[in-house]
């Protein structure tokens, strides 16, 4: 066994949980001085204090607690909200931004402390580790990520074990049937019998949203202020980020807002069965999505469209740091000045649905759409465009199929003629 130390120090993201704490002993075997970092990303119920306490009697030489809920908020949340980002069109990205997040906090205290390392407590399975390591090694390639956990293959008794020799005060609380990751933007709850796509998940698997069918008979109504395409205000009241988020949870998570439940492509090859609960998330996307449709230009929404596709992927694939994310934000960022206004979301018995909105940006204009009186549309200018809008597909049929067209033989046609009319009375 190599004497502790001798290789420097290497910073561990560290949870309290069985994997990670015996991750200590064991990056100390290898010869490292081990610092631990715990983040708080608004996952539930986690004591933080007795988090580090145990750190350091597990024989971490210094053990950093931060709060990195704005940072979540503001580098990964509010620019993945502005994309309109779900991943396959539904999955709101809540797991995948939290990596980056602390891939860049790692290295942020390794280059502080002088660390030659930072090492990270995923499975060789899950894509949480291709997302850690391609974002550090993204920030700074001198710096080497350790997986212990993909590492060392040792079966959870045989961890028990270690734990004990190395004297790792082993977690009392009993083991999940699920593998649990959350944060402010929702949880993620995966294996078990959610393994069978068959299976219903069962109300355990379920953590922040109650089940829509007991969910209130009345419904909640909510109006969101936004600016920039960033929420600012929750029925009139600015409030901080972090607070109106966690409003929207509870409120939203209260009439089964946000559940979803799919079988998405992995970036590591197979299809995985997830259950999200994404309250505000999906609130949030919900109302942005509608007050872009009455400020953006079609083609901007159009384009927009596209890339918030192309990000979303490349959240998901861990590409969070490159040159197309920072491209494709610049471009989303530029279409958000305009996304400033009030969108009023009705959250009953887990649906989240638009019931209106006003802006004064908007580009959606009565006086064009009405049917009513005070139309202002020139209805005579639509002859001249439909002679010219029409033309293409008008001059493809008079040169190359003229009469051609097939038409159905046996469409059943009930007719009725005036002379008809007349004899039956
Ligand atoms: N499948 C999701 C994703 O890759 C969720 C991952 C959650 N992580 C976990 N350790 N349970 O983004």
């Amino acid at each position: 066994m190599e004497k502790s130390g001798k290789k420097g120090k290497a910073i561990l993201a560290y949870s309290g949980g069985l994997d990670t704490s015996v991750a200590i002993p064991w990056l100390m075997d290898q010869g490292y001085d081990v610092v631990t970092m715990t983040a708080d990303v608004g996952q539930q119920a986690d004591n933080m204090e007795e988090i580090n306490d145990k750190a350091i009697k597990t024989g971490a030489i210094t053990a950093h607690m931060l709060d990195l809920r704005e940072e979540m908020i503001e580098y990964f949340i509010w620019p993945g909200l502005k994309a309109n980002a779900l991943y396959e069109g539904v999955y709101p990205l809540n797991s995948a931004y939290s990596r980056p997040l602390i891939a860049k906090a790692m290295i942020r205290i390794a280059q502080q402390e002088g660390a030659v390392a930072i090492a990270h407590g995923c499975t060789g399975k899950g894509q949480d580790q291709v997302r850690i390591e391609v974002c550090a090694n993204a920030l700074d390639p001198t710096i080497e990520v350790l997986a212990p956990v993909r590492d060392w293959h040792m079966s959870r008794e045989q961890e028990m074990e270690y734990a004990e020799r190395h004297n790792v005060p082993v977690p009392t609380t009993r083991n999940s049937p699920y593998s649990l990751d959350d944060n402010l933007w929702g949880r993620s709850c995966e294996c078990g019998v959610l393994e069978d796509p068959w299976n219903k998940p069962p109300k355990g698997a379920y953590g922040l949203t109650v089940d829509p069918i007991e969910a209130p008979d009345k419904p909640a109504l909510v109006e969101i202020t936004f600016d920039k395409g960033i929420p600012v205000a929750i029925d009139g009241k600015r409030m901080s980020a972090i607070d109106l988020i966690d409003a929207l949870n509870k409120l939203a998570g209260a009439h089964g807002v946000g559940r979803i439940d799919m079988v998405e492509n992995r970036l590591v090859g197979f299809k995985s069965r997830e259950v999200y609960e994404c309250p505000a998330a999906v609130t949030l996307i919900t109302a942005h999505r509608a007050l872009e449709t009455i400020t953006l230009a079609k083609e901007v929404m159009r384009t927009k469209a596209d890339l918030e596709r192309k990000f979303s992927e490349l959240t998901y694939e861990g590409y969070w740091f490159s040159p197309l994310m920072e491209a494709i934000q610049a471009f989303v960022d530029k279409t958000q000045e305009v996304v400033n206004g009030t969108v009023r979301v009705q959250l009953y018995k887990g649906s989240a649905i638009v019931e209106g909105m006003k802006s004064e940006s908007a580009i959606y204009r009565e006086d064009l759409a009405t049917y009513s009186e005070g139309d202002a549309f020139d209805h005579a200018a639509s002859v001249g465009f439909i002679k010219v809008w029409g033309l293409p597909i008008k001059t493809w049929t008079e040169t190359h199929d003229k009469g051609s067209v097939e038409f159905e033989t046996d469409v059943k046609d009930t007719k009725l003629t005036s002379e008809a009319m007349v004899m039956a009375f």
